[in-house]
């Protein structure tokens, strides 16, 4: 299958999905990954992989509408099965999730649907949260409120503060994004028009 990534920063996520396509994991290639900054690592990570990259700054654009026609009209240039989220830091008009229906992830840090938004691992230490962790979703129009795909569940320590914890689901992310998007492109994970995942039973 084809995949376009869409980044707006380090791109260890996308490394990971690199790797896992390097070495036979997912079935699928990355067509393109598009930032919306210029000069982040994430494009030098592509950069280095012999993939188009593609910068659409929103900065260029008056309204969220128009910056999502233009990023829909040079992501569909690709012709993509998958549009992968990695760490892509603008939220999206119901225009451009409506168009990416059942063909869109995104990877969230946190054990969702708790902790939507940002600063989810203060916010889990904040409560006293035995556990924490990362969740890959559909994307739909509720910001990260879609279907869940996968979880990784960790034990927060007693040691832990939000760095420590950040860094130990940053390490969880890139095992459970390649697997979804391993599952996606093996037609093992789908979005049914009912809008429930349907994940095939061998997994
Ligand atoms: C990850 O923590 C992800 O959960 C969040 O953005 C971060 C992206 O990291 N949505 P990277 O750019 O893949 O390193």
């Amino acid at each position: 299958k084809s995949i376009v990534v869409l980044i707006s920063g380090s791109g260890s996520n996308l490394q990971a999905i690199i790797d896992a396509i390097a070495s036979g994991q997912i079935n699928g290639r990355i067509a393109a990954v598009l930032s919306n900054k210029t000069g982040v690592f994430g494009l030098e990570r592509a950069r280095a992989a012999g993939i188009p990259q593609i910068v659409i700054n929103h900065n260029d654009y008056d309204s969220r509408e128009h910056f999502d026609t233009a990023m829909i009209e040079a992501i569909d240039t690709y012709t993509p099965d998958l549009i992968v989220l990695a760490g892509f830091m603008r939220i999206l008009s119901a225009e451009f999730v409506r168009h990416y229906q059942g063909r869109m992830l995104n990877i969230h840090p946190s054990l969702l649907p708790k902790y939507k938004g940002l600063h989810t691992h203060q916010r889990a230490l904040d409560a006293g949260d035995a556990q924490h962790g990362c969740t890959v979703h559909f994307v739909t129009e509720e910001l990260d409120g879609g279907p869940l795909a996968i979880q990784a569940p960790l034990d927060i320590l007693p040691t832990d503060n939000a760095d420590s914890l950040q860094q130990r689901i940053h390490h969880a992310e890139h095992n459970i994004y390649p697997l979804a998007v391993e599952w996606f492109c093996a037609d093992r994970l789908a979005l049914s028009v009912s809008g429930s995942v349907q994940l095939d039973g061998s997994i």
